[in-house]
């Protein structure tokens, strides 16, 4: 088996560029209030730590982790693997995914965190596949959409590879 090759599908610049301009839309959106950023683990690490520091706001930030089952039925379960270390109640809360791919995922968050009472919640997607969508569910913010093709880098992984990429990537079979 040769190396994995892979080909550029956003380069950096333009992934730095669209990070830029979300983080001041969003900045611009909450202006006179604080933040709570939750990001999705592990996905959203990269795309969460450029994007605020484009956001100069009063901000906290939560991780939350979801880990995802695939069973008989047509619908995937969703499961927390880790939950928020602190309340989010009467917070303006802003949830960080990389990818909404069938919508599973940001569904099951959305209605975990609305449980918690937070004043508002919003959430900031770096890519939308909408192609795939399971579920009717959409990011208030979206970074990139993009056509149905498996992505790596710049925090989206490959069985736990290619985080680390700068760019973003399609894996060439
Ligand atoms: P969902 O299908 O919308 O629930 O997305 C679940 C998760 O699958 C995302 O948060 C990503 O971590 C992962 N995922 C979906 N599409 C891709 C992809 O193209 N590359 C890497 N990870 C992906």
């Amino acid at each position: 088996m040769g190396a994995p090759r892979f080909e550029v599908l956003i380069p950096h610049e333009r992934i730095q560029q669209r990070v830029a301009e979300l983080g001041r839309q969003i900045a611009q959106d909450y202006a006179g209030r604080s933040l709570v950023m939750v990001g999705v683990l592990k996905g959203s690490f990269m795309f969460l730590a450029d994007l605020i520091r484009h956001i100069d706001l009063p901000l906290r930030i939560e991780f939350i982790g979801t880990k995802s089952y695939e069973g008989t039925t047509t619908t995937g379960q969703v499961q927390l693997t880790k939950d928020l270390d602190r309340p989010i109640q009467d917070e303006d809360v802003l949830l960080v995914e990389d990818i909404i791919d069938t919508g599973l995922t940001l569904n099951y968050l959305k209605h975990v965190l609305e449980q918690r009472e937070p004043r508002s919640l919003k959430t900031v997607a770096f890519l939308d596949k909408p192609s795939r969508r399971r579920i009717e569910v959409q990011g208030d913010y979206v970074g990139f959409t993009i056509e149905d093709r498996f992505v790596i880098g710049y925090g989206l992984d490959y069985d736990q590879r290619y985080r680390n990429l700068k760019d973003l990537c399609v894996l060439l079979p």
